[in-house]
């Protein structure tokens, strides 16, 4: 058996360092052309984990000279970090990449790079190198770490640079990250999935499942925390099965213990759990942390025990209604979200109303839903007694209702409550007001002003809004 452990590649990561600075002579000569520095734009899809994989990325083109930009329009460097969950998030890059061809038309010397899932996808460089041939370099999910290497490697050629790879077990760390919130943010603790359900294409374009050392993390987070920071998202697709093939194996609860300790951090989150894999052990550690958020996203994706057999989601309803019920008893706080598909092979009308039935009983706080979208490769693909796009809709809308139900009657609880929460930034509509996140993972906006962001302060909840307060800075708490 093949083991994945983390290895902490500090030959690797200094090579990259070598092309960075190599890299910044080509940046440098780009701004005596241009008169000015040259700026780029990370468009990142999809989810947390690329997020922060654009952060790594932007973490590396500001030390080669880079200033960042949020628009297109503006950047002599485009990069869109993609998403293949869904076929939407692929039109939208396709999309998009016919208006960066009209950029680069008027601005010859702009580069585009492709990054991310969809490049894993044989079928999309296929598609790139007949139809986008205006793309400069693409690579893929397993070496994002050679960046700074494929940066130089872009310089010097003028042709399109593709490099993909189909696996990895190199972790290197200690490469420049430029965050984009000063006060939180993600942690990889391990990369990849093992699980395959079957509708799904991350296990084909993140790789088989490899922890990171817990060293590295907490050495990454009191990093961060001595930087400002007072919240973290530990990341992964499975956190559950965190640590499982380290050469000296331990669990996620073990870890949450750990990380726990470091001073200053203030408030721990993570995503995504499997409940297959989440344990007693890790509901206990939750419930004794003063840390740990009271918020847990436990994605059920069906609630038809057919269905969920047919997904390789290897829990029945009652298994995931019992786990449910383990958790709200022992923090009766906490907040419960969940992801939902409809519309999988063979689902019926009624197979929804037992997801509906689920929904009802367990009373989430919020829940993502989402049309099955067909994924080439994955075992569901190939499954017979495809949804028709009625049924599905019809379905679909069904369940949003329950959701939206249950998700208000859940927020009107808190109206009254002084909760603490982490001042994030200014309200996008009135300026007077900021926004701050409960613990509970929600959102209310109040009175105060932007020298408050990063402080976690209580907060009385005045009005619900159906999913979110408006309330007012407070200093008493509650008991
Ligand atoms: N690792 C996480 C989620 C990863 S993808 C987990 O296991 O929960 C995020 C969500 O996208 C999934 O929870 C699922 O609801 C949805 N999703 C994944 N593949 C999909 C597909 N082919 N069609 C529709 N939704 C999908
Ligand atoms: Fe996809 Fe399932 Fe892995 Fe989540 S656990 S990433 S849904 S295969
Ligand atoms: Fe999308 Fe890749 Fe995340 S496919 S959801 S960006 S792991």
């Amino acid at each position: 058996m093949t083991r994945y452990s983390s290895t902490n590649d500090t030959a690797e990561s200094d090579l990259q360092k070598e092309y960075m600075e190599k890299a910044a002579v080509y940046v440098d000569r780009l701004a005596d052309t241009l008169g000015r520095r040259p700026q780029c734009c990370v468009k990142t899809f999809g989810c947390q984990m690329n997020a922060r994989d654009s952060e790594k990325l932007m973490g590396i083109l500001t030390q080669i000279g880079y200033q960042p930009v949020d628009k297109e329009e503006d950047a002599d460097f485009v990069i869109y970090n993609t998403c293949t969950v869904r076929d939407n998030a692929n039109q939208r890059v396709y999309g998009r990449l016919g208006f960066l061809n009209s950029l680069k038309k008027g601005k010859p010397h702009m580069k585009i790079a492709l990054c991310g899932c969809m490049m894993q996808e044989e079928s999309v460089i296929d598609k790139i190198r007949t139809s986008y041939r205006f793309v400069d370099l693409i690579f893929g999910t397993h070496n994002i770490f050679k960046f700074a290497q494929l940066l130089v490697t872009m310089f010097e050629n003028r042709e399109m640079i593709v490099d993909i790879w189909q696996e990895t077990d190199q972790i290197v760390e200690q490469l420049p990250v430029s965050r984009k919130y000063p006060y939180k943010s993600g942690v990889n603790i391990m990369f990849g999935c093992d699980n395959f359900c079957s509708y799904c294409i991350v296990p084909y374009v993140r790789g088989r499942e490899r922890s990171r050392d817990p060293k590295e993390i907490v050495r990454e987070i009191e990093a961060l925390v001595d930087d400002g920071v007072v919240e973290v998202m530990l990341l992964g697709q499975n956190v559950n099965s965190y640590g499982r093939n380290l050469d000296a194996p331990m669990s996620f609860a073990q870890l949450l213990g750990e990380v726990e300790q470091i001073d200053g951090l203030r408030r721990i989150r993570f995503m995504t759990s499997h409940p297959k894999d989440l344990s007693d052990e890790l509901i206990d550690v939750m419930k004794r942390s003063d840390k740990i958020c009271r918020h847990l996203h436990l994605p059920l994706q069906s609630g038809s025990d057919r269905i969920l057999q047919a997904m390789n989601r290897r829990y029945t309803k009652a298994q995931y209604l019992a786990l449910a019920d383990k958790i709200k008893n022992a923090m009766p706080d906490i907040a419960l979200t969940t992801d939902i598909i409809v519309g999988f092979p063979g689902e019926t009308p009624a197979d929804v109303d037992e997801t509906i039935d689920v929904v009802r009983r367990v009373q989430f706080d919020n829940a993502f839903t989402f049309i099955y979208s067909r994924r080439t490769g994955t075992p569901a693909a190939a499954m017979s007694g495809q949804v028709s796009e009625e049924v599905v809709h019809e379905g679909f809308d069904r369940l949003l209702k329950a959701v939206q139900d249950t998700a208000k009657e859940r927020a009107s609880l808190l109206q009254g409550q002084i909760l603490d929460a982490l001042v994030e930034e200014v309200n996008e509509q009135d300026a007077s007001l900021m926004t701050g996140r409960l613990s509970n993972n929600m959102l209310v906006h109040f009175p105060a002003d932007p020298s408050m962001i990063g402080r976690i302060v209580p907060i009385s909840l005045d009005i619900c809004h159906g999913f979110y307060y408006t309330g007012h800075m407070t200093t008493q708490k509650d008991g």
